[in-house]
């Protein structure tokens, strides 16, 4: 194991700061890089407190070739980094698709400068399965056919290429891809989670549901071709999510350019999500149909094999982990 720093970009985000935990479970030596416009250090400093361990901590934008230079001038080692940070919204990147183009393109383009001058050549990048073509069914593996239908998507496939390219421009480069499927639940600690302000994902709108800060759950169309007519998706635990970028980056020695598929390869319907959060709590959830919502589709689910056989990961959590451990972070149940 390496003995120098691993560089997390977007390291207070949800993603970012349950990869951290694991890192610092492992004893590996990080620095989190964050602008902090859509997290807080409060899930760093939960992590720090938890642990007993001091997380080196900067505020600030990757864009800023300056300042993220500073960094790795200061901290010499920087061998590998995983790159997290970025826009994640999809409504927001149909209304402000420069932003989207500005801070994930632009801001990985100046990622990949400052860690090419420093000669650290080992990422890790956080993708996601919206980067899959609509036009074929689940579930899919690392070869389905690619599309996109919003700037989102579009920033992801972007980066993708562009590593592609880069993997193939010099051998010192190791890139690793993660395609993320629908990253739910918080660390079983209950010590860190996701901090959504106005919520849009499904766990997350439940919680609020549950906790009486919204009155109904909308259910998006129950009309698609499923056991219940509610749509299907692969959700994963975000503990299970963030352990996969351990594997990724031991497998960096191994591989120039590789990509993987992280979620648990099984579909589950809005429906049955419900139900067992109700088996949780004992009690009903209280639900109302409504219209599909624009740009969603009826099913998504991984096939995850390549990532068990090369990566030796598997997933451990279950659907009732990722809503227990939602419960607790929302302090509904006991941790
Ligand atoms: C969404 C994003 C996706 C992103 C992912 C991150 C869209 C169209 N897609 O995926 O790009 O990578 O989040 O986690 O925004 N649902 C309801 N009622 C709600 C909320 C959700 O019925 O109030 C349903 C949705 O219709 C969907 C499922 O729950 O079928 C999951 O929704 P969500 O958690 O938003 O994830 P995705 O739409 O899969």
């Amino acid at each position: 194991m390496s003995d120098g720093f691993c560089l997390i970009t977007g390291g207070c985000g949800y993603i970012g700061s349950h990869t951290v935990y694991e890192l610092i479970k492992k004893k590996r030596k990080v620095i989190v890089v964050d602008n902090l416009i859509n997290s807080s250090q409060k899930n760093i400093k939960n992590i720090q407190k938890h642990t007993n361990s001091k997380i080196i901590f900067h505020k600030l934008d990757i864009r800023n070739e300056n300042q993220l230079s500073l960094i790795f001038k200061k901290y010499k080692k920087i061998d590998s980094v995983i790159h997290l940070a970025g826009l994640k919204s999809v409504n927001d990147s149909n209304k402000n698709p420069l932003d989207y183009f500005e801070n994930n393109i632009g801001g990985t383009i100046t990622l990949l400068r400052v860690m090419n001058r420093f000669r650290c050549h080992k990422i890790v990048f956080s993708s996601s399965a919206t980067v899959y073509s609509e036009n074929q069914l689940p579930p899919y593996s690392e070869n389905s056919a690619l599309g996109y239908k919003n700037p989102y998507a579009l920033t992801k496939l972007t980066i993708e290429r562009m590593l592609n390219d880069l993997s193939k421009s010099h051998k010192t480069w190791k890139i690793c891809i993660l395609r993320y499927f629908n990253p739910v639940g918080s660390n079983t600690d209950g010590i860190i989670g996701e901090e959504s302000i106005n919520p849009t994902n499904l766990f997350p709108i439940i919680a609020m549901v549950i906790l009486e800060k919204k009155k109904t759950l909308n259910i998006f169309g129950n009309d698609y071709p499923s056991k219940d007519g509610t749509a299907i998706r692969d959700y994963i635990h975000v503990e299970d999510l963030a352990r996969g970028h351990i594997n990724a980056l031991s497998h960096l020695n191994k591989s120039r350019y590789s990509i993987f598929n992280l979620g648990t390869e099984n579909g589950h319907t809005v429906l049955e999500i419900v139900k067992v959060f109700e088996k949780i709590l004992l009690k009903k959830i209280p639900i109302k149909i409504v219209n599909r919502r624009e740009g969603d589709v009826a099913s998504s689910f991984s096939d995850c094999s390549k990532a068990r056989r090369t990566l030796k990961w598997k997933v451990r959590k279950s659907l009732f982990d990722m809503c227990k451990d939602t419960l607790k972070w929302h302090n509904i149940v006991s941790k």
